[in-house]
């Protein structure tokens, strides 16, 4: 089986996650604390900010035709005002080596990171966010926009009110076991309460001295409806921009999105989770000229709420449930409602076993071709990731990649899974 001719077949990264000594950045800020969060810190990550040439190369050898990664906000402004016109070179030579080998980029504005100064200056809950966010745009569209046609303004616009979904649901199981009288500190699951009450004040105090706040609001903490519209305002201000400045290019955002089924019961919880989830983005995103859809797994409901893996199902490291029929699923579900291209901007699972990720995809893509043969508008599909990288505050544990990486030697180790994704591509 393979995908009609202009079907982007391609591997997604985020600059954090692969470039290496994102120095100016709230993430680096946040992974150098002594009360982090982090397992480790990102520090030379892929070193994919030198090696971008030899990554390109790998993706077209194997076949891919295009390549979704992330132009870093803070080494372009990395002081408020001061714009870096090096830093947006490189971003031009890494698009025109995609281009020199036969490669459509998609870029991404902003995928997690911040400048740190943003965070300083209030971060994703300010309203003067979405101005700081515009005005970068007009620097990266000024400069670059006339080699693209395809920009993502914010990767996964919902992930802060996912985390603060979680959250509220974490603090009542706590709040319960406190109730239940496990008031002597430790909880089921290992954890110390008084230990974690000290740590968060230390780090509230540390948080306020690397970054004049106590509460940082970067993109992906917890997010209140205020920073939604924020989110929301940034996204279309970021577009108008574009639209004004390089009216080629074609622009949205992107959704994480869970396959999200109901058990007999789960119905009104489903709904409303759904809701949370991707509905109630629609008035602000249908006019976008499409739509990036990021699925990984499915979530299970019923009328208590969301439920664990099923017993015996087979998990990725992520503790995911390997499950890549989700992806046909969200994708049906959501051109119900989004009128608009669709385009997978990710979706991937890590694994050591290769073998389950070429049969990840291959299941995954039995599905967008399905969805495609029944008419709907799916333009491309994008595996995360290209390389194993730095999965955020799990550090390098996580093997998401097509490609393997020895980063003590930095050297590149391409999967079979790479070949195999490649193998799908119509040219
Ligand atoms: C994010 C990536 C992340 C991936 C795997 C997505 O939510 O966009 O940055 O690495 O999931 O967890």
């Amino acid at each position: 089986m393979t995908f009609a001719q202009d079907f982007f077949i391609g591997a997604a990264t985020a600059a954090h996650q692969v470039e290496g000594n994102n120095i100016h950045s709230d993430y680096w800020a946040q992974e150098q604390m002594i009360h982090t969060d982090f397992l480790e810190p990102s520090g030379d990550a892929t070193d994919h900010y030198n090696r971008y040439a030899e990554d390109i190369r790998l993706m077209a050898k194997a076949g891919l035709n295009a390549y979704r990664f992330s132009v870093e906000w803070a080494r372009i402004e990395p002081e408020e005002g001061h714009f870096d016109e090096a830093e947006i070179s490189h971003y031009m030579d890494v698009i025109r080596t995609c281009k020199e080998n036969g490669i459509e980029p998609f870029v991404t504005l902003l995928h997690f990171t911040s400048p740190k100064w943003l965070i300083s200056k209030g971060g994703w809950e300010s309203d003067e966010t979405p101005g700081y966010f515009a005005r970068y745009t007009r620097f990266v569209m000024e400069r670059l926009g006339k080699e693209l046609r395809y920009v993502c303004t914010i990767n996964e616009a919902n992930m802060g009110v996912q985390v603060a979904a979680i959250a509220e649901r974490y603090k009542k199981q706590m709040m319960a076991k406190m109730q239940a009288g496990q008031t002597d500190g430790t909880v089921q699951m290992g954890l110390n309460l008084e230990k974690m009450m000290a740590n968060q004040e230390a780090a509230a105090k540390e948080r306020m001295e690397i970054f004049g706040v106590s509460k940082t609001e970067c993109f992906t903490s917890p997010r209140t409806p205020h920073g939604d519209e924020i989110v929301i305002k940034a996204h279309q201000a970021a577009r108008a921009v574009i639209r004004e400045t390089a009216p080629h290019i074609r622009t949205g955002l992107t959704l994480s999105l869970h396959d999200i089924q109901a058990l007999p019961g789960g119905e009104e919880k489903a709904a409303k989770e759904w809701a949370e989830e991707f509905t109630h983005y629609l008035p602000a995103i249908a006019d976008d000229d499409f739509l990036g859809v990021q699925n990984y797994t499915r979530t299970l409901m019923d009328a208590s709420g969301s439920l664990p893996v099923p017993e015996g199902a087979e998990l990725t490291q992520m503790d995911y449930e390997f499950y890549p029929e989700a992806l046909e699923h969200v994708l049906r579900k959501v051109s119900k409602d989004f009128k608009g291209t669709l385009i997978v901007t990710e979706n991937g699972i890590a694994s050591s076993d290769d073998t389950r990720r070429t049969a990840f995809i291959e299941s995954a893509l039995s599905g967008v071709h399905a969805c495609i043969s029944d008419g709907l508008p799916v333009k491309g599909y994008f595996y995360w990731s290209l390389l194993d990288n730095f999965e955020w505050q799990k550090g390098y544990s996580m093997t998401f990649g097509l490609v393997a990486v020895d980063r003590s030697s930095q050297k590149r180790s391409p999967k079979p899974s790479l070949d195999f994704l490649g193998s799908y591509c119509g040219r």
